[in-house]
Order: C-alpha cells, then structure tokens, then sequence
C-alpha cells in the first residue's frame, strides 16, 4: 500500500474537520478525493504530507508513519498545497533549485531542468513566479512537487482556475503521470475524476460516504439500473411494467423504451422478449452521472 489512513481524526478547536476516516490506496492508483466546500479533504492532505498532526488515528506514506517518521514519509511524497503557496519574489529556475536543496535532490541543475521541461515551463523559466498567469504558477507548483522523483503525489485542487487549454494539459500531465505513481488529488470537477481517477473516494462532513471504483459507484448509488432498450416491434408498456425486478417504464422515443429496475434486469428483458416475439435491436445501460452520484451521496440534511 502507498498510503493507509486508519481512524485519522482532526479537531481544530471545536471544530470536528476530519472524523474517524479509513482508506488506503495501492501503488500506481490514482484516487479523486471529493466533497464539498469544508468537507475536510485539504485537512486530511495536510496530515499526510506532515502540514498539521492529527488529533487521533494513524497515517503512513509508503510504510512511513506520517507524525512518528514524519522526514522518511516525506521524501516520498509530493505536495501540491491548496492555492498552491510559491515565492512570488523569485524567479521559476532560482526557486525549483532552491526547492531541489532544501530536498537533498542531487544533480540539481539536470533534475531542475528536466522538471521545467516536464511541465513546459522552458518559456516562463526566467520569470518571476508573481509575474507568471495562473495555469504556469500551477506547473511551477507541480515541478515542485515532483523534483525529488517521489513515488505518491498528492496534489489538492491541482486545476482550480485554469483555462480551458490549460485545463487540457495540466491534466494530461497528471495523467501520465500516474502511470507511474500513486496520485491522490482533490477537486470539484466531476468530468476531472472521469477523465483521470480510477478510483474515488467521497467525504462529507469529515465522513468517509463513498469509497470505490467510479462505474461501480454510479451503479451504488442508487442500487437501480436503467437500461435503455429498442424493439422491432411495438411494446407493451403494460407488459413491460409486469417484467420482474421493473420498476418503471417510459416511452423515450419511438420504439425506445427507459426502464428503470433493479441491477440485473436485462436478463429478464431478454426473456420476456423471447416470450412474447419480440426482436430487441438494442439495449444499453444508462449510466448514471458522477454529479449526480456526489449530490446524492452529500446532500445537506
Ligand atoms: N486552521 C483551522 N482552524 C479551524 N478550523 C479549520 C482550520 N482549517 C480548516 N478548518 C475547518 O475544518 C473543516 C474542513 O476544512 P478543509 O479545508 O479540510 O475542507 P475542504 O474539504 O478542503 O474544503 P474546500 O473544498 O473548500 O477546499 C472546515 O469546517 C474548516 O472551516
Ligand atoms: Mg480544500
């Protein structure tokens, strides 16, 4: 395991951020941690890069125990902080390297220049960090981050505010690069977790409400399945509704019918059109939409 977090609680104050959360996530996973504004994601990123101790519970990164082994845990990890805090007075190389010392990183000036050239900053390189737009002050974050070759990045809201092209990129990098490392990230975009995630886990109210693969998730919530299915022929929608396990039926388009039922109804879709000689020219299942499922799994009662 990359990382396992047992029990791991946080109290700041009165305030309960993180309450009792369980998960772990295995070598090469790349896991979206969700939830709403306040939810306790970046707190929870903090403990596990050594920001803030927890109140109680246990963290490790790649087996080392993130308060007791807090420097070992740490070598191994990359940290791209919420609102990603740079040193906006020093140019772009001047701070990767100075970053590279502070991290024992040796070749330094390669290392530096293959990470600005990972994340195509060659252009800014000169610049002063304040000077730079948003979508290159986030590179920069994630050069930083990833100067010492860790194997686990963890990088809170690593798009938040890039544009539409940027957005593109940032995101392809993160791709790749979890082809070779364990990648935790949090975010708001639910086509982000789509388009990179393997695995999501949602927390509400310092909760853990949701912790599994993205598919099996839309299928969860709601425990009901809804297939989309065209006959040659014309239906019954009397018929339809008598099919085990169906719930509801609707005509959706000329010889489109949306059934909603319980996981698993297809086959008993088959079977009644065998019965009744219907010929089915397609069935599809509906997939439920991540935005959906996370409205549902963190609605405020
Ligand atoms: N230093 C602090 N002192 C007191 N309360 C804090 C502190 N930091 C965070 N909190 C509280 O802990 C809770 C969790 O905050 P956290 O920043 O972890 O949420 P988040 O899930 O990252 O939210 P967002 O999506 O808005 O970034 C919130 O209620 C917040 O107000
Ligand atoms: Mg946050």
């Amino acid at each position: 395991m990359s990382i396992v977090v047992s029990g791991l609680t946080k109290i700041y104050g009165a305030q309960l951020a993180v309450d009792a959360i369980t998960f772990s996530v295995n070598p090469g996973e790349v896991l979206g941690f969700l939830g709403p504004n306040g939810a306790g994601k970046s707190t929870t990123m903090k403990i596990l890069t050594g920001y803030i101790p927890q109140t109680a519970g246990k963290a490790s990164v790649c087996g080392f125990d993130v308060e007791r082994q807090s420097l070992e845990a740490r070598k191994h990890l990359g940290y791209l902080a919420e609102n990603n805090p740079l040193y906006t007075d020093l140019y772009v190389k001047e701070f990767l390297s100075f970053v590279a010392g502070l991290n024992g990183v040796k070749n330094k000036a390669s290392r530096v220049k293959e990470m600005i050239w990972l994340t195509g900053l060659e252009r800014e390189q000169s610049k002063k960090i304040g000077a730079l737009s948003k979508g290159y002050r986030q590179r920069v974050g994630i050069a930083q981050a990833l100067l010492h070759n860790p194997e686990v990045l963890i990088l809170d809201e690593p798009t938040s505010g890039l544009d539409p092209n940027q957005l593109a990129e940032v995101r392809q990098m993160i791709r790749d690069l979890g082809k070779e490392k364990t990648v935790i990230l949090s975010t708001h975009i639910m086509q982000e977790v789509q388009a990179i995630c393997s695995r999501v886990v949602i927390i509400n109210k310092g909760k853990i409400v949701a912790d599994d693969a993205i598919e099996r998730l839309q299928h969860k919530a709601t425990g009901e399945t809804v297939i989309l299915v065209i006959f040659k022929q014309a239906a019954d929608k009397d018929k339809l509704l008598k099919i085990s396990g169906v719930k509801s039926v609707n005509l959706s388009g000329e010889k489109t019918w949306k059934i909603t039922g319980q996981k698993g109804i297809q086959e008993a879709v088959f079977e009644f059109a065998v019965a009744n000689q219907l010929t089915i020219t397609s069935l599809s299942e509906e997939q439920q939409s991540l935005e959906e499922v996370f409205k549902e799994l963190t609605r405020q009662v």
